[in-house]
């Protein structure tokens, strides 16, 4: 059954948040601390190794009952039920939404068209397992009766971001295959990587769902033209698997049918990496860490489907940032992650936030004549302090952001995490505390400042108030980066809810590939 719809600015609990609003917007981040010793405490999540504080935004309790009411009006948990139940939730592409099937350990079946996915699910998981050990364990040979040295993902949009962003993220638990992402149709992408590697030693994994994305194609041809410089066409199937639904397709390329790995229509692109899209991360990181990933990621999934909304983390998650987006009127939201390994997780969230939740027609047919989809975007810290912060601190934009940080450091360096850390709390405090006038004021005195006080003032006082959400996990873990993944994907699940909108299409994204198409078709570049 497909989610309900229902306009959410109809509904009588906006109506008491507009209401609400009235008064919070006039919230002061210093004030409700003075008020409140506690408030710390009182909005904070402890989840398994997930420490959620969200104690610095610019709520009360009021306003996250009011939030939950809406959550209660747009009948939330029954669609958390449907999309876990496989009910065909992406009605404009008649699909299920499935990738929480993809990492469950239960023994519930799920059905799609009358037939449980589980046992598929499962049958490719061994595959993968299987092929991960040949390949890292060096019995899988190349063309000249080689070990494998080097793999070489081909694959754009979801069949690369997450993929990439998880091998990244991982690399301190990686065996000793060298990874490599191709993605862009610009051919120089393409050559760089070339110019790493060598033929006889890598495998590609072509990774597309339809095997038709021109950037992936184009991409897998060039390759094997230039694989072909150096071994023959019957060597094709040793060095190049693939991860798709089109068959035929993959066949015609000259992979051999026992290398492929299927995909399914109920897992989206952008949420594709823990089924065999991730075959990347099992040849990289081994296919345990791999289920390591995986059985992260259920665990959250379980906490989002059983949790009370008040303590559930992706739902607070997902109302706060509706309170933002719809009473704040704020545009955007950033990720800053104090880990160094993080450095592609915002890309990685631009797709899953973006290519799901930037629709302006609702699930009723109309256009939408509220805001959805915020832009999302973000970086390291400290890299970042240095560099865009600015305009969080002191710019006129508000930004509501979410710190995440780790208690432990990988390489167990006490000094260097310590000093980061101390910069991920100092962060978030200057943000929500800011410096006051008279602050400022003594400040400039004690520097003996005194002459340019007056002129030096404004500039030195920090309006604070600016938003932020801390997150701290124990450690950087397969199992924690899957459930911090699984954390946010189910964060856009339910803002899709909320306002009305359907996730799991991107039609969005098919006119530029026409325009493109045609040209090409008619060999004329229109450089309008
Ligand atoms: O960008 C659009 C999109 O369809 C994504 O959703 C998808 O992840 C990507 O293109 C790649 O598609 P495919 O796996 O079919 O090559």
């Amino acid at each position: 059954m497909a989610l309900k719809n229902n306009n959410p600015t109809q509904t009588e609990a906006w109506k008491k948040l507009e209401e609400h609003f009235k008064v919070a917007k006039n919230y002061e981040l210093r004030k409700l601390f003075q008020e409140n010793k506690e408030r710390k405490d009182e909005f904070s999540i402890q989840f398994e190794d997930f420490n959620i504080d969200y104690s610095k935004n610019l709520i009360s309790k009021e306003t996250i009952q009011k939030l939950l009411v809406l959550a209660q009006e747009v009948e939330l948990k029954d669609a958390i039920e449907k999309y876990y139940k496989g009910d065909k939730i992406n009605v404009t592409e008649n699909r299920a939404v499935l990738h929480t099937a993809l990492r469950s350990n239960s023994d519930e079946p799920v059905f799609v068209d009358g037939k449980d996915v589980k046992p598929q699910i499962k049958t490719t998981l061994r595959k993968i397992k299987a092929f991960t050990s040949k390949v890292v364990s060096g019995k899988w040979k190349g063309y000249t009766d080689k070990p494998i040295t080097d793999i070489v993902n081909i694959g754009i949009g979801g069949s690369d971001f997450g993929p990439r962003m998880v091998v990244e993220s991982l690399k301190f638990y990686k065996n000793k295959l060298n990874a490599h992402f191709i993605s862009n149709i610009d051919g120089d992408h393409v050559y760089e990587i070339l110019k790493k590697i060598n033929p006889e030693t890598t495998l590609f994994v072509i990774v597309s769902k339809t095997f038709t994305t021109q950037e992936t194609i184009t991409n897998a041809n060039t390759i094997r033209d230039w694989f072909l410089k150096s071994a023959t066409v019957f060597d094709v199937a040793k060095h190049f698997v693939a991860v798709s639904t089109n068959i035929d397709a993959v066949v015609n390329f000259g992979i051999d049918k026992k290398n492929i790995f299927p995909m399914w229509d109920w897992v989206g692109g952008r949420f594709s990496l823990w089924s065999a899209v991730g075959l990347s991360i099992s040849l990289s990181l081994g296919f345990e860490n791999f289920k390591l990933l995986l059985d992260g990621a259920e665990k959250m999934d379980n906490h989002f489907r059983t949790a009370d909304f008040e303590n559930n983390i992706p739902v607070l998650l997902s109302l706060i940032s509706i309170w933002y987006t719809n009473f704040f009127n704020c545009e955007s939201e950033a990720i800053f992650s104090y880990s160094h390994y993080l450095k592609d997780l915002p890309e990685y969230l631009q797709q899953a936030f973006m290519e799901s939740n930037g629709k302006g027609v609702d699930r009723n047919g109309e256009d939408v004549t509220y805001q959805t989809g915020s832009i999302v975007w973000g970086s390291v810290g400290t890299n970042m302090q240095h560099s865009f912060m600015q305009l969080l601190h002191q710019g006129t934009k508000m930004i509501p952001a979410d710190f995440i940080g780790f208690e432990e450091s990988l390489y167990g360096d006490k000094d260097h995490h310590t000093k980061l850390m101390a910069n991920f709390y100092a962060q978030s405090q200057a943000l929500a505390f800011g410096k006051t006038k008279e602050e400022a004021h003594l400040e400039l005195k004690v520097e003996g400042k005194l002459e340019h006080l007056a002129s030096l003032l404004p500039y030195k006082i920090f309006k604070g108030n600016k938003p932020s959400t801390t997150i701290v996990i124990k450690k950087l873990t397969p199992e924690t980066l899957g459930m911090l993944i699984s954390m946010y994907e189910h964060k856009v699940f339910v803002q899709g809810v909320l306002w009305n909108i359907y996730s799991f299409d991107q039609f969005g994204v098919e006119l530029g590939k026409e325009l493109a198409k045609k040209m090409l078709e008619s060999q004329k570049i229109a450089t309008l």
